[in-house]
């Protein structure tokens, strides 16, 4: 992190899908984790995305993320923080069941019902 410090290069940074548990339910503990991977960087670092868990995620991970992303979300705002936007990572084929026709595209479950029907 701190060889991109004052360079023009934009960062996304991940967060294990491990902690998403933790994140979710533990302010004090996502506070901390702010406090010690991204204040001490930003802004000499040009943070631009922090992503919440990445890609694969096991059914029992699930159900945390929304929970998850939307406290680090407020608590990025609480610090005062508003140019790091807070999302997550997918890879489109991991996420649907059939590509082609496109009209027959759905979401694989529980990814479907858990993550993407709440945000729509
Ligand atoms: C939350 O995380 C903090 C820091 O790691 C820990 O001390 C505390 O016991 C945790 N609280 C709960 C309810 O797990």
């Amino acid at each position: 992190m701190r060889a991109f410090t004052f360079t023009n290069t934009s960062l996304l940074l991940s967060i294990p899908n491990s902690l998403l548990a933790l994140l979710a339910s533990n302010r004090t503990l996502t506070v901390h984790c702010l406090h010690v991977h991204v204040l001490p960087f930003y802004p000499r670092s040009k943070i631009v995305v922090i992503s919440v868990g990445e890609d694969t995620f096991a059914a029992s991970e699930l159900p945390f993320l929304l929970s998850a992303i939307r406290n680090v979300h407020l608590i990025l705002r609480d610090i005062g923080i508003r140019s790091i936007s807070v999302s997550t990572t997918f890879s489109f084929f991991n996420i649907v069941t059939t590509t082609f026709p496109p009209s027959a595209t759905t979401f694989k479950e529980p990814i479907g019902e858990v993550v993407i029907q709440p945000l729509l």
